[in-house]
């Protein structure tokens, strides 16, 4: 029995559902909700991620807790309240936020992120860290999604709150979000004890491409199979839902996820000119890098041809010059 443990606990269920209470049911969410509304974020969504609104006051929760009888110097080690900057007594820690609930996988709520409405920073503001809430191990949804994620051994993951729910309501029943962290080796652990695949569905920027590209070597060391959603145009998932709709986000993104080699070599062809003998040059090196860690003769063949084909290199060339690459690795 851990007596302070389950008062957290209760604190957050009972703060869960008093931010979602006024974001749908007071004036004080009306300006929130117009808000999730411009996102497309739909009523079902709302509900489902119980999703809510801490007015921009420095009281409403600490009043609520109070009056509940908890103690306020525990909420605040608990990440609810603030410590008053000068002298003593609390206040609210998320004001004027959309309140997003994030749920360890036995669906209890351990920690809010709150987005502020529109621009300004920090665009998200987190929970403190604290006995139930441990960042570099939570997945976020993953409480709903783990009987899909058993299911398929498959786990989509992504960078933000707003791309699970989108991807949600579009019919993706297994996506997860790391909380803005980077991957830890404590999420990769969790995700292959469940699932032998990863989807990985981070921005189209280049900060995620980025953490994309870092993300496939640590899963695949623990002997996931990665494959990677591209999205086009500096989109995340969540825009390019609400600019393209839910059947394209599937087709073309979510179903025509490439392999990780493959993902390598588009990122890299991004990062030179092709048209300049130079960047032609720099970009087969090292995509000649890529495709000769491949151990299978028959997938070297498949990107040489590729890469044959359209750079119009002979393939002996660079099947050559492939094998000189392996035989020094070796
Ligand atoms: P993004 O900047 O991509 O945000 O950060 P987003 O999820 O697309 O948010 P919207 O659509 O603008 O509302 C990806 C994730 O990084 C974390 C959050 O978990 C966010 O979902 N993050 C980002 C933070 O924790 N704090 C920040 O200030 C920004
Ligand atoms: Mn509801
Ligand atoms: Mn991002
Ligand atoms: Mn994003
Ligand atoms: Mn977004």
């Amino acid at each position: 029995p851990d007596p302070e443990r389950d008062r957290l606990l209760s604190a957050y269920e009972l703060s869960a559902k008093f931010y979602h209470f006024l974001l749908k049911n007071t004036e004080y969410g009306t300006a929130a909700m117009n808000y999730l509304r411009s996102r497309n974020f739909s009523d079902k969504m709302i509900d489902q991620f119980q999703i809510g609104f801490a007015p921009d006051r420095w009281d409403t929760l600490l009043q609520f807790l109070e009056k509940r009888g908890f103690d306020l110097a525990e909420m605040e080690k608990g990440g609810l309240l603030s410590a008053r900057g000068e002298g003593k007594g609390y206040i609210d820690r998320f004001r004027g936020r959309v309140i997003f609930p994030i749920a360890n996988r036995t669906g209890k709520v351990v920690a809010f992120a709150g987005r502020i409405l529109g621009d300004g920073q920090p665009k998200y503001l987190n929970s403190a860290e604290s006995r139930i809430f441990n960042k570099s191990r939570i997945l976020y949804n993953l409480h709903q999604s783990k009987a899909s994620i058993r299911k398929m051994r498959q786990i989509v993951l992504f960078e933000g709150y707003g791309d699970v729910i989108s991807a949600w309501e579009a019919g993706v029943h297994n996506g997860v979000a790391t909380m803005g962290t980077s991957l830890t080796e404590s999420h990769v652990a969790l995700m292959k004890s469940l699932a032998d695949e990863i989807v990985l569905s981070y921005d189209g920027d280049k900060a995620g491409q980025a953490a994309a590209l870092k993300a496939i070597p640590m899963l695949e060391e623990s002997g996931l199979r990665v494959k990677v959603a591209v999205l086009p145009g500096g989109m995340d998932p969540d825009e390019f839902i609400s600019r393209h709709g839910a059947e394209s986000f599937m087709e073309r993104i979510i179903d025509s996820a490439v392999s990780a080699i493959k993902f390598k070599l588009i990122y890299l062809k991004k990062n030179h000119i092709l048209l300049e003998e130079d960047g032609k040059i720099a970009y087969v090196k090292e995509a000649l890098q890529i495709i000769a860690t491949l151990h299978s003769s028959t997938e070297r063949e498949v990107y040489l041809r590729e890469i044959s084909s359209e750079l119009e290199l002979s393939y002996d060339s660079l099947k050559q010059d492939c094998n000189l690459l392996r035989a020094s690795m070796q």
